[in-house]
């Protein structure tokens, strides 16, 4: 069985020997290969370049034995297809060029055409999926719409997020006209990355869990519900959400092909939440990846043993890998799961 088959079978819950494994922002800062390209293109310029994309993509897949890899790019590219471009700010996070303040600014927001606006990552998709070959499963992926929200009426990455939540309380007519035009565009996106080669979707809620557990159906959840069920018969989607423990259960009940889940649940707690047919992926917490070998083996293994009888998983991190990750950690890792037994 190779990786892509492999990554199929953990999606599909079929009892396997060991976990696929692949990590999110694995084409990060921690590789000293991307540092290097970095000091001659802006993250725009690989994003935007499909064949620059393409090398960026497979830079982990040359060092580690990994079973996916992720389409480089960003999560941004909605907004800034909807004409609401963005930036890195010099002292780190996220700036949109500028903030969503008024229902007009909501209106003119335009979600038409979307795979023309975004054909260049159609065509790094296609050129990673020929790459690959049928060898590795080839990942796509997008923001959930509540967390483009965030970034997009907050103008950026953000501490209270007061904005996007005073817009959800306040003013619900306004904010549900936000998220239908998200909605549609990603709808259309995700089908642009399925024409394209993509074999899975995983839709990032980074910021689910900023809203009160009261209010996560009606600001986040149904919004991808609507998502999976537009395209559950065209592709497997995965949902992620950080600091969603508490919901598991609800998003199951939205039926995606997998649940990823964040480091703050042990995995077996979340697995028993969720039916026999939704794999589960994840859950090491990235900062691990700065410690030591040892420390990510015995790690590691404790969530291979405690997922070992539960068909349907993909190990994961519970987050993105961080710049600090230390690149033995990374094999070590790997060697774990790649080498697990039982
Ligand atoms: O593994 C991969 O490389 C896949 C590509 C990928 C990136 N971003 C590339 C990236 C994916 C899947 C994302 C998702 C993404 N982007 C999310 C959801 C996942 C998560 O992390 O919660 C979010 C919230 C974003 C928005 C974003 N992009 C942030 C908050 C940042 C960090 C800004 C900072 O200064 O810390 C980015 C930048 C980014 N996106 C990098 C990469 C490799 C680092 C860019 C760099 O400095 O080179």
């Amino acid at each position: 069985m190779n990786s892509r088959e492999r990554f199929h079978a953990a999606l599909n819950c079929q009892p396997l020997d060991r976990p696929p494994i692949w990590v999110m922002r694995q084409a990060g800062r921690y590789l000293p290969e991307y540092r290097a390209l970095k000091e001659k293109y802006s993250f725009l310029e690989l994003a935007q370049t499909p064949e620059l994309a393409l090398e960026v993509t497979l830079q982990p897949l040359k060092r580690f034995d990994l079973d996916a890899a992720i389409l480089f790019s960003d999560i941004l590219v909605i907004p800034e297809a909807l004409g609401q471009g963005y930036h890195f700010r010099d002292q780190g996070g996220i700036g949109m060029n500028y903030r969503l303040d008024t229902r007009d600014q909501i209106d003119v927001l335009d979600a038409s055409a979307i795979k023309e606006k975004l054909s260049y990552v159609a065509q790094a998709l296609k050129l990673i999926s020929a790459e690959l070959d049928g060898s590795k499963a080839t990942l796509g992926f997008g923001g959930s719409p509540w967390t483009l929200a965030t970034y997009m009426v907050e103008g950026g990455s953000s501490k209270n997020f007061e904005r996007v939540k005073a817009l959800f309380y306040s003013d619900r007519s306004s904010f549900n006209a936000l998220m239908e035009k998200l909605v549609a565009a990603l709808i259309d996106y995700f089908r642009m990355q399925v024409s394209a080669g993509a074999e899975a979707i995983q839709i990032f809620d980074s910021w689910g869990g900023i809203i009160s557990g009261n209010d996560y159906y009606e600001a986040s959840l149904q919004w991808i519900k609507q998502i999976i069920d537009a395209v559950r018969d065209e592709v497997p989607m995965i949902i992620y959400a950080k600091g969603t423990a508490p919901h598991i259960a609800r998003q199951a009940a939205t039926f995606p092909k997998a649940i990823a889940v964040d480091w703050t649940i042990p995995i077996q707690e979340a697995a028993k939440q969720v039916p026999a047919n939704i794999a589960i992926q994840g859950n090491l917490d990235p900062v691990i990846l700065d410690t030591t070998p040892e420390i990510v083996r015995q790690n590691a293994t404790r969530i291979l043993d405690a997922m070992r009888d539960r068909p349907g998983h993909i190990f994961n991190l519970g987050h993105g890998i961080l710049p600090t990750a230390r690149i033995e950690n990374m094999e070590a890792l790997v060697n774990t799961v790649v080498g697990y037994t039982g």
